[in-house]
């Protein structure tokens, strides 16, 4: 299909890739059989800004069974898998690449743009917010849209209320089988993986600095610990520092604990988390990742004008990254170490979440596109939870791949739970 990436002969490795992801997203194919048969989705066309890599591949292949047509770029500069976005050119129109400019990053969203979505799946708003300030031509056409990630729910909130939102959006993000298992799980483990992939360190005996505890920073620490770290958590919410303090995590001021810190993970999706203040205070070569959607948590303008030199180090040379450490030299001579650019660590010095994990969330993608489509004119422009029949037929499909049964209520509990809600 017309589409731009970086090298088409890359694609025999990204088929691999793809169908390893597809082995083991059994959710989604219970789901393409079903879209297979009714296509649901014909004649439509979808526009994707998703990070571009083998699971993402699993889900536009279900949507192409289901009828759709689609488009896709990444959402996010560093985290395209190339020989992924050239073996997906078999089912979609492609615009990606790892290590976009910020224009070029911009040309590929209205290159997806430019085939006149009906659909958009998008992940930390740039593509929606793109099409109400840039292409709001577009508008006519789409009948609703679906957001990933927390940030984009935030976002996306921000505009319904203001009044700017003018399509319905289902945030995915906020279902129960997303942020439980992905925002927790997923981003405990893909951060953890990613921060060892890009430094070939240990984390047993380090302090490692978890920043937010919300659902993601939940599973930072909790997986950091489980590898033999130890946990300091900074928050500014009163309620999750309780939570973490009771959950046996030291809890502190950032500005307290980066003085001990061997590793500072940022998880919060907010801006200047760690800023100057933070790098003056810290010990030599203590490291630095950022697991939140944008690369504003390190505030890397404070990092440059602190520092006296700065280079590329650590090469390992693998494929789709050969540089994963930036280091930056303070005036006292103290070293600094930057991973991913301070991007999503897990995307950009890993794969993203475990496939499994990617087979939950993307499910609800699939369903959610399903349910737009069937409620097309009745839905008003808000930013939507997952309805809970999705939810459970998730869960569902997830229990029923694993063989696990569970109990159902019987007819005398069902009536002893009606009337104790009416209060006899
Ligand atoms: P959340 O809202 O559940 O948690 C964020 C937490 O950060 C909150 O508890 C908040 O109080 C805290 N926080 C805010 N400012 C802070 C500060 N200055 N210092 C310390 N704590 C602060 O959100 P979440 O679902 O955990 O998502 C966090 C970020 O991660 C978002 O940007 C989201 O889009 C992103 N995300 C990334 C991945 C990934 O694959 N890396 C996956 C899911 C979500
Ligand atoms: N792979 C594809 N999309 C992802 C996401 N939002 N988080 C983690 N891994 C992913």
């Amino acid at each position: 299909m017309e589409s731009i990436v970086k090298d088409p002969s890359l694609a025999e490795k990204g088929f691999l890739k793809i169908e390893w992801a597809e082995n083991f997203m059994h959710i989604l194919s219970e789901i393409r059989k079903q879209y297979e048969k009714e296509k649901p989705l014909k004649g439509l066309t979808i526009g994707m800004a998703l990070h571009l890599e083998a699971k993402t591949a699993v889900l536009v292949k279900t949507l192409v069974a289901g009828g759709a047509k689609v488009a896709i770029t990444s959402c996010n500069p560093e985290s395209t898998q190339d020989d992924v976005a050239a073996a997906l050119t078999r089912w979609a129109h492609v615009y990606a690449w790892r290590g976009e400019t910020v224009e070029e990053y911009y040309e590929n969203l209205n290159r997806v743009l430019d085939h006149n979505p009906n659909i958009v799946i998008d992940d930390g708003a740039d593509l929606i917010v793109h099409i109400h300030k840039a292409r709001r031509e577009l508008l006519k056409d789409i009948i609703g849209g679906t957001e990933e990630t927390t940030t984009g729910v935030v976002r996306l909130r921000n505009m319904e209320r203001k009044g700017e939102l003018m399509f319905p959006v289902i945030a995915v993000n906020n279902a129960y089988m997303k942020y439980l298992f992905d925002n927790r799980y997923g981003t405990g483990e893909s951060t953890i993986f990613g921060i060892l992939n890009a430094t070939n360190l240990t984390l047993a005996g380090k302090t490692v600095v978890v920043c937010g505890y919300g659902w993601c920073g939940r599973g930072i620490a909790m997986r950091a610990r489980g590898m033999g770290a130890k946990v300091i958590v900074t928050e500014v919410d009163p309620i999750r520092a309780v939570e973490a303090y009771m959950e046996g995590f030291d809890v502190m001021r950032l500005i307290d604990a980066v003085k001990k810190a061997d590793i500072v993970i940022t998880a919060t999706g907010v801006t200047k988390v760690v800023r100057k203040e933070h790098f003056l205070a810290a010990k030599n070569k203590c490291i630095f990742a950022n697991a939140g959607h944008f690369d504003v948590e390190i505030w890397k303008p404070d990092l440059e004008e602190l520092a006296v030199s700065k280079r590329k180090t650590r090469y390992f040379g693998l494929p789709w990254n050969d540089y994963l450490v930036e280091e930056y030299v303070l005036k006292d001579g103290r070293k600094l170490y930057l991973l991913a650019k301070g991007r999503l660590v897990n995307l950009v010095a890993g794969q993203g979440h475990a496939t499994e994990i990617m087979d939950l969330s993307f499910s609800l993608q699939a369903f959610s596109v399903r349910y737009l489509v069937e409620n097309r004119g009745k839905l008003e422009n808000k930013v939507y939870n997952v309805p809970r029949e999705i939810d459970e037929a998730v869960a569902r499909i997830k229990l029923k791949t694993l063989g696990v049964e569970i109990d159902k209520l019987t007819e005398e509990q069902i009536e002893y739970m009606k009337s104790f809600e009416i209060g006899t």
